[in-house]
């Protein structure tokens, strides 16, 4: 019989459980309902500092109580983990990541994006897993999804030309109390990194990037907006924006291609075609076309969660590794640091593998 892995969860909030509430949200939409779904998979402990939220999970995920925890060193200390699970806070994340590479029974983490806020602490959790062999997936679940996939496709087949330019964004209100706290990145970290990791997917590494941002309360605290315009080393262009102050969630990315237009998001999935004009003479224009997708459907979490198992049991890198994360990241961190410099163009000089 095909070995079972045993699971750990620290952070028992929205992204490990409490989405799986939203009636609305295709199901499983957290890790633990990835876990309970996917037969290999086994959720054996789990840790919060909140009372409340541990306890909660406990009871929805069946997990004994002797095998909940407060502290995660003591969880890690206690239990034979193969997999664990890090959804807590950001600031979190690297702490909690190199005290479970130093642990001898874990053999993948399945960490939440961003991977960290900073380079520095990306290279750490990448390096301390590398060396002990741990698999490291980053929740940048978007991936996983076939449209998404197919769309890949579609840029590497060149079915629809060569890809051209991608218009992306991750639009949406910030929390009043965060525009005033010093905290060093709002929508463009948070929702940006799925974004501009669907950039790096699509398009490949950036060559250079010219960024803005807007921060009504002063430099060091969070901005109301950020982007910029990323050239690629492909030559696509690439304009992105995070934040907005817009009273509503809109999350895509907008492909245009040689001969066609791609428009893929949380909005689902709209597809254009070249074809000649009915209002000019001698021109073509693009009009709505159906998007075709011959692949099988799978839910993003539970693809992350079987992605996992796979580099564990294959010894290779899972898809949306830890480099690719960080490689989201030094994106998004270049785009601040050229709107500190007044809109510098700031150069990628090395592919980052
Ligand atoms: N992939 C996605 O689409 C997605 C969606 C939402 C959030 N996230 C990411 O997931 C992470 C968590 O976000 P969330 O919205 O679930 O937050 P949340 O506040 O709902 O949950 C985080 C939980 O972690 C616990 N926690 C914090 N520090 C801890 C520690 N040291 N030890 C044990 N428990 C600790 C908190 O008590 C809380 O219950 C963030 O990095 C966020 O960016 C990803």
């Amino acid at each position: 019989m095909a070995k079972q892995y045993r699971v750990g969860v620290v952070g028992c909030g929205r992204i490990a459980s409490l989405l799986e509430e939203d009636p609305l949200r295709e199901k499983p939409a957290t890790h633990a309902g990835a876990y309970a779904a996917y037969p290999r998979t086994i959720i054996t402990a789990a840790c919060d500092i909140d009372r409340w939220r541990l306890a909660k999970f406990r009871d929805k995920w069946r997990v004994p109580s002797d095998r909940c925890y407060r502290d995660y060193r003591e969880m890690l200390s206690r239990e034979e983990i193969d997999i664990l699970s890090i959804a807590t806070w950001t600031e979190s994340h690297c702490e909690i990541a190199l005290a479970a590479a130093e642990n001898p029974h874990i053999k993948g983490i399945y960490l939440e994006k961003p991977i960290s806020a900073n380079l520095k602490e990306a290279g750490r959790i990448i390096a301390a897993c590398k060396k002990r062999g741990i698999k490291l997936l980053v929740g940048h679940e978007r991936r996983f999804d076939s449209n998404f996939s197919r769309v890949k496709e579609i840029v590497e087949t060149k079915e629809m030309g060569a890809l051209k330019t991608i218009f992306a964004q991750a639009l949406s209100l910030p929390p009043p109390k965060l525009a005033r706290k010093k905290y060093i990145g709002g929508t463009l970290l948070h929702d940006g990194t799925h974004l501009l990791d669907l950039v790096l997917y699509f398009g490949g590494p950036a060559a250079w990037v010219m960024g803005f941002d807007k921060r009504p309360c002063g430099k060091g605290n969070i901005e109301t907006a950020a982007g910029g315009i990323i050239v690629l080393q492909s030559g696509v262009t690439v304009f992105v924006e995070g934040g907005g102050e817009r009273n509503y969630f809109k999350f895509d990315l907008d492909l245009q291609f040689e001969n066609g237009r791609i428009v893929i998001g949380n909005g689902g999935i709209h597809a254009f075609r070249n074809f000649t004009s009915r209002h000019y003479t001698g021109f073509h224009e693009l009009a709505p076309a159906p998007f075709k997708n011959p692949h099988k459907r799978e839910n993003s979490f539970t693809g992350c969660v079987r992605e996992l198992v796979r580099a564990i049991e294959n010894g290779r890198d899972p898809v949306s590794s830890g480099v690719e994360a960080r490689n989201a990241l030094e994106l998004i961190l270049a785009i601040y640091q050229s709107a500190d410099d007044g809109g510098k163009k700031v150069y990628f000089r090395r592919r980052v593998k």
